[in-house]
């Protein structure tokens, strides 16, 4: 008998016909997601998980599907499942790194660009008819080029938005995180490792790229942002927990930073209404993962991932818990 793969969320049609070659599958294909219980009580009797970012994959869960053996994300980001109470019941866990580096890394450099040169501001202006001339101080930015770059998180997507910062655009690179790099990671890219506040001091465009858990969680709130430059920019493509988004509102309202460009949000898909409310912030709806091709690679890893633990074979990437 195939084994039984629940897929949560809506995912490539090709993706779902490679693992009902496999597997006898019940797939999320409507566009309302499931609710914790009800993914939880479709779980029950199933050997495999084919999860994303949103769905609760919890103790609760794992405690009520005794045959559950693998859960694979096509994320890279899995703060949404209790990786700790998987491995006490020996269920293997797997996200999806690398894949979707570099796409990221464009998003995030392209939304820090966005908040620094107001595009998004300057075209709402233009789209609301309210251009009549030019002016010399018209929606002057902030230069991103020969700027210091600030990096909080300096695993793979921060490098690869390092590499952008420091090749393409000349920028200084400065960034914190738990533990420096080698020096042969640091050196092509011009990197240094800051403590957390001389980071917040001195870069002109902040980058969080930081994993949330609890211990990232508000990393940066209304102390954090107090440290930060007049004329800084702060872009988030982590996780909304990392990041006190009533905090930034209200700093981008005071103009205590100059700008700021958000994919993600705590509590997300609501967004606080003082970010809706200020001008000065670029939001985007956790769209860093998303072209066609990175999201397919992202799906079909996971799809992989099933299919070698289910079929007895190592996991490519599972994910360890944190020590
Ligand atoms: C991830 O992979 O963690 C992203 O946030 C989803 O696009």
């Amino acid at each position: 008998m195939k084994p039984r793969v629940l897929v949560t969320l809506r995912i490539f049609p090709e993706v779902l016909a490679q693992l009902r070659e496999h597997f006898e599958v019940e797939a999320n294909d409507a566009s309302v997601d499931w609710s914790r219980d009800e993914i939880i009580r479709r779980a029950q009797g199933r050997q495999g998980l084919f999860v994303t970012t949103v769905e609760p994959i919890d103790a609760t869960l794992v405690a009520a599907c005794p045959e559950l053996r693998a859960v694979c994300s096509m994320a890279v980001g899995y703060n949404n499942i209790d990786v700790a109470a998987c491995a006490a019941r020996g269920i293997t866990v797997t996200n999806a790194p690398d894949v979707l580096t570099e796409t990221t890394a464009d998003f995030g450099f392209a939304l820090m660009m966005a908040a620094a040169r107001r595009v998004c501001e300057s075209e709402h202006f233009l789209r609301a008819g309210r251009w009549e001339r030019w002016s010399y101080d018209f929606f002057c930015g902030a230069d991103v080029h020969g700027t210091t770059l600030g990096i909080l998180g300096m695993g793979r997507i921060g490098q690869a938005i390092a590499r952008r910062g420091a090749l393409g655009f000349g920028m200084r690179v400065i960034y914190h995180n738990r533990t420096r790099l080698a020096p042969g990671i640091e050196a092509p890219l011009g990197a240094r490792w800051v403590d957390k506040d001389t980071l917040l001091r001195e870069a002109d465009h902040l980058v969080l790229v930081v994993p949330y858990s609890k211990a990232s969680h508000h990393t940066i709130g209304a102390a954090e942002i107090a440290l930060m430059k007049p004329t800084a920019t702060l872009t988030n493509v982590a996780r909304g927990g990392v990041l006190d988004d009533a905090a930034l509102a209200q700093a981008l309202a005071e103009r205590r930073i100059a700008a700021a460009a958000l994919d993600v949000f705590d509590g997300e898909p609501q967004v606080h209404p003082g970010l809706l409310a200020v001008p000065n912030v670029v939001l985007t709806p956790h769209i860093a993962s998303a072209t066609a091709a990175t999201r397919l690679k992202m799906a079909t890893l996971a799809a992989d991932n099933l299919i070698a633990i289910l079929g007895g074979r190592p996991a490519l990437t599972p994910v360890r818990p944190r020590t």
